[in-house]
């Protein structure tokens, strides 16, 4: 690989370890937060990286690169490898990144949209395969539940499956708040059950075929309401990650509960996103994330914490 002059390997922004992979550098025009940012910027989890910028995601335009998959001028987005944790976040605006990190945005896409459904899109495309729901599996018009709905994964998934063809119910804390739900295909939203419902041992009727869940805390009331032979995706722990489980539920009607993670290479990222604008309608993506300015970024990591309903956040660094 020759050595790109253009290309500063020296700067915090890059992790010891990485030097001998190949680079690109990326004006960031849309910076994403998520969930992973404030396990970071938090300091909850561990210590807070020295220099730290948050953003483990975002989309933009290529500066330079050092791979031959990637020019200058290329429409990219880029997520995970150490961005925002051991990396300078794509809050920084202009970053430099391992080429693995970065695909580019399907034609169909802006950088704006691209940046909009972003990870949430990854977790809902790898959810996709793991609950058997897709081309190959489930057929359209079945009936999948999805958590955290109003949150930015929950929102973005719920919406993708719901303008799949799927009979999406969106379990949410407030249902009161979640119109935005119905503008967005989902065919009924309903409250987190109370807490003794969550708890209690009793099955109720087989209601969902699959379930994508955000939250952790709501597996032992969807084991107790999903149908023979449904899966689960656990994607996410917002609520918290030591889960109640119904086991003789997950025996009696022989239930997968199947991990997610979406830590795609470049070709499935890419193909993510395209699975996604194909499907979203005019006005979808403004109402599944909420555009931020840099300086709002402290007080929208906070809002991780507290669990606030936000739909994807989207800082324009334009
Ligand atoms: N596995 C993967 O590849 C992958 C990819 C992306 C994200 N994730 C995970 O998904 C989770 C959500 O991330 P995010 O960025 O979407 O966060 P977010 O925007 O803050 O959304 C989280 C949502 O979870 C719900 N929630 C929060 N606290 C709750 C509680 N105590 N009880 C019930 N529901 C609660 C809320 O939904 P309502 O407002 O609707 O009640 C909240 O909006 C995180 O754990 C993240 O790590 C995993």
């Amino acid at each position: 690989m020759p050595a790109k002059p253009f290309l500063d390997r020296k700067p915090d922004c890059v992790a010891p370890h990485s030097s001998a992979l190949p680079l690109l550098r990326v004006r960031i025009e849309y910076a994403a937060l998520n969930f992973r940012d404030f396990v970071t910027a938090s300091g909850l989890f561990g210590a807070i990286p020295a220099g730290h910028v948050p953003g483990n995601e975002g989309a933009g335009i290529v500066l330079a690169s050092e791979h031959p998959g990637f020019s200058a001028g290329d429409r990219v987005f880029v997520n995970g490898h150490g961005l925002g944790e051991t990396l300078v976040g794509t809050m920084a605006g202009d970053v430099q990144v391992p080429a693995a990190a970065a695909c580019l945005v399907p034609d169909e896409m802006t950088t704006l949209q691209a940046a909009t459904a972003g990870v949430a899109a990854l977790a809902a495309f790898a959810a996709q395969s793991v609950m058997g729901v897709g081309a190959q599996g489930l057929p359209v018009g079945i009936s999948l539940a999805v958590t955290g709905a109003m949150g930015g994964t929950g929102r973005l998934a719920a919406t993708y499956f719901a303008r799949s063809g799927y009979r999406v119910t969106a379990i949410t804390r407030d249902p009161a708040q979640a119109d935005v739900l119905a503008e967005l295909g989902v065919a009924s939203v309903v409250g987190v059950p109370d807490a003794a419902a969550l708890s209690e041992d009793t099955f109720g009727p087989e209601t969902f075929d699959a379930a994508f869940d955000v939250t952790g805390g709501l597996v032992n009331w969807l084991c107790r309401h999903m149908r023979t032979d449904g899966t689960l995706a656990l994607v996410g722990i917002s609520a918290g990650y030591k889960v109640q489980i119904n086991v003789l539920a997950v025996i009696l009607r022989r239930l997968r509960l199947m991990g997610v993670k979406a830590g795609f290479g470049a070709e499935e990222k890419m193909e993510a996103l395209r699975a996604v604008s194909k499907v979203l309608q005019p006005g979808d993506y403004e109402r599944i994330a909420s555009l931020a300015q840099p300086q709002d970024v402290a007080r929208l990591l906070r809002g991780f914490g507290e669990g606030a309903g936000r739909g994807r956040i989207v800082v324009g660094l334009r």
